[in-house]
């Protein structure tokens, strides 16, 4: 059964398994198109499992081809439909330690966040990559943070929130957040 299809790759449901594959894109060059598949779907089974060991809830991966991914299927509601401050102080918990072990995720949306039992699980990993520097994970945030903005009511108290959480698990969070700022009024003037 197909449960979704974004930009880049179609999911399906085979029982408790997700596969996540990613078609031809037919506007690209074939060769080049290959090449940026390939390399989404080994970076994000990767990063996934990585993010697993740091001790963030991420889907165990169960196989892996060049196009396509098969995965454990999380059960719960997406972020997107159920945010509130109370959990958005957890998405920033579970940020700061995905940071501070050193992994940028690289589309930080509340579509790619599921609550299974209690705790944030992070999907999607297929942007992620290695970086600790202030700037990458400060980026990270603004993205986040323009999600609660254009989809969610409150966002203020749901950022609020988030820098709660976030400062308990990333040791450099002060000078993240002064550069989210920093990157805010540097798109309003781009
Ligand atoms: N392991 C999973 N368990 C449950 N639901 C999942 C799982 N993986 C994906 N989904 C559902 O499918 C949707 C799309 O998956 P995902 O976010 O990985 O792909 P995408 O946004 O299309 O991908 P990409 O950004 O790599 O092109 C998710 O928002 C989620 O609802
Ligand atoms: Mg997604």
């Amino acid at each position: 059964m197909e449960i979704g299809r974004g930009a880049e790759a179609v999911i399906t449901l085979d029982g408790d398994t997700v596969k996540k594959s990613r078609p031809a894109k037919s506007y690209r060059q074939p060769e080049l198109d290959r090449r940026i598949r390939t390399e989404r779907t080994l970076r994000e089974a990767r990063i996934t499992s990585e993010a697993r060991r740091l001790g963030v809830l991420t889907p165990i991966i169960s196989d892996v081809t060049r196009f396509e991914l098969k995965m454990e299927r999380i059960e719960g509601e997406k972020l997107k439909d159920i945010i509130s401050p109370e959990l958005s102080r957890m998405v920033g918990e579970t940020v700061g330690i995905l940071h501070s072990g050193g992994i940028i995720h690289g589309d930080l949306t509340t579509s790619n966040m599921i609550l299974s039992r209690g705790r944030i699980c992070l999907i999607d990993f297929g942007l992620s990559y290695y970086e600790k520097t202030v700037e990458a994970q400060g980026v990270d945030v603004h993205v986040y943070f323009q999600t609660l903005e254009s989809t969610h009511d409150r966002p203020r108290e749901l950022m609020e929130a988030f820098v709660d959480g976030y400062i308990k698990t990333n040791p450099q969070a002060e000078a993240v957040l002064q550069r989210v700022k920093e990157i805010k009024a540097r798109g309003r003037y781009l």
